[in-house]
């Protein structure tokens, strides 16, 4: 069926075209508003705009629905691991096994972070916010890689598969990197011959003459935590990648943006948020109860974290399996984590409570991420970095994207303008 829409403003009417996805989404295309009637599309913060097609990920916030280039998470979270799921999300298709075993030795083969680029960790404070390092590490990326980094899309695809490998392995490396050095421990350098989730566990906690000895159960969480990161549709930090592209900027500036954007804790922080608020419900012997009632109050500053998704108005399909594989990796490690069972209490609350059922308000997957994280040995200021990792294939693909359409145009939104009208200068004599 063609639809058909148009826009009646007073008595006159504008024909618009309407585009239909291949999941059936439909789009009013306003594009042509300005030129034909003189009004642009008013939609503070991008919540009903399609901003680009993507061919990436389909995502249905009504019905819980994620998949990546067709495929649903839940399966590739069953089967896949984030090494192939990387490639999945990058290059469109599940790779072969001799697509893989390529994919695979450029990660291995692009691990070191060059020593001098060290300095500039060691310019920071050991205190300072991870995610400010990582981010400033790469976007210090092209200065290293200025063959990989043009700021040209024409170039910058030619040597695109070497760019996606050394942002997906480097990036890793890095959040090692911060770990260790705000620990005041040495560098581990990563080894060519171990798989990418035990690589990096490698680099964040062996010792020097004492290798960290892998343990399948942690390997495999890390890698359902990284995969169900992988991508996530126009997100804060992926539009912000987007946009950051569409300037013809190298892949690595724009990442270095979007782990920017990831930082806030209403987007990636809210993994280390959800431990805050765990742990003082934990430390204040409280049911959850006071942080159920402050969240009802309606101020930003006292939401629950871990609930509530910008799109999911149902279940975010990630949580799920994030909430059984924590209780199974916890029960196989034997730990008891009483921040378990803290959330699992404040989950049941909160669903039964009518704020959050009229809001359609549940845990999205931070919710329990962070106490996966935890079991792994990962400290919470470190835990937005963790979603950088996983993040970067999406950030990749969604960069390729923009770099590789012809007839994209730099994101360039408009405003409705609210300030003082036109008025002539004031002498500072003369101001009041
Ligand atoms: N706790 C209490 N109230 C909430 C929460 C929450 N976590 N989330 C939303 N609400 C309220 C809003 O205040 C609003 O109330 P109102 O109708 O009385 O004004 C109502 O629910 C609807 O809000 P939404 O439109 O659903 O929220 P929005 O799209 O603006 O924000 C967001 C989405 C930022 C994720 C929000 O739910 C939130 O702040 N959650 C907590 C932080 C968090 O967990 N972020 C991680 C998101 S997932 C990710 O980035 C990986």
């Amino acid at each position: 069926m063609t639809h058909t829409a148009s826009l009646k403003i007073d008595d006159k009417e504008y024909p618009l075209p309407v585009i239909v996805g291949t999941e059936g989404e439909k789009a009013v295309d306003t594009r042509t508003l300005r030129a034909t009637a003189g009004y642009v599309a008013y939609d503070q913060g991008y919540g009903n705009t399609g901003s680009c097609e993507s061919k990436v990920t389909f995502l249905n916030g009504d019905d819980g629905i994620l998949r990546h280039r067709g495929y649903p998470i839940e399966q590739l979270a069953n089967h896949s691991d984030f090494v192939e799921t990387s490639y999945l999300v990058i290059y469109g298709e599940l790779p072969t096994a001799a697509q893989r075993k390529e994919f695979g030795l450029r990660l291995r083969q692009n691990a070191v972070v060059e020593t001098q680029m060290q300095k500039i960790l060691e310019g920071f404070p050991t205190s300072a916010s991870p995610m400010a390092m990582l981010s400033a590490m790469v976007a210090a990326l092209p200065a290293y890689h200025p063959q990989l980094a043009n700021n040209n899309f024409e170039k910058d695809l030619k040597v695109f598969d070497q760019a996606a490998a050394v942002a997906i392995s480097k990036i890793r490396t890095m959040v090692a990197m911060i770990y260790r050095y705000q620990k005041g421990l040495p560098f581990m350098f990563p080894k060519q011959e171990l798989p990418f989730c035990d690589n990096f566990l490698h680099m964040m906690f062996s010792e020097p003459y004492k290798d960290y000895v892998s343990v399948p159960e942690v390997t495999k969480a890390l890698n359902l935590f990284l995969l169900l990161h992988a991508d996530h549709e126009q997100n804060c930090s992926t539009s912000t990648v987007r946009m950051v592209a569409s300037s013809s900027s190298n892949l690595f500036t724009s990442i270095s943006a979007g782990i920017s954007a990831l930082a806030g804790p209403l987007h990636g922080g809210a993994n280390a948020a959800v431990m805050h608020m765990l742990q003082s419900i934990h430390d204040e012997g409280d049911d959850g109860s006071r942080f159920i009632a402050a969240a009802k109050s309606g101020s930003k500053s006292n939401r629950l974290m871990g609930f509530g998704h910008a799109v999911y108005r149902n279940f975010d399909p990630r949580a799920k399996i994030i909430g059984q594989a924590c209780g199974t990796l916890l029960s196989k490690l034997g730990i008891d984590d009483p921040l378990l069972n803290i959330a699992q209490h404040l989950e049941q609350a909160a669903l039964k409570d009518d704020y959050f059922i009229s809001r359609k308000l549940y845990p999205n997957v931070d919710f329990y991420s962070g106490i996966i994280m935890r079991a792994i040995g990962i400290p919470v200021n470190m835990f937005t970095t963790m979603f950088a990792i996983g993040r970067a294939p999406g950030y990749i693909a969604n960069w390729h994207e923009v770099a590789s359409n012809p007839k994209g145009r730099i994101y360039r939104p408009r405003q409705i303008y609210v300030g003082p009208v036109l008025r002539p200068y004031v002498p500072i004599d003369q101001r009041g």
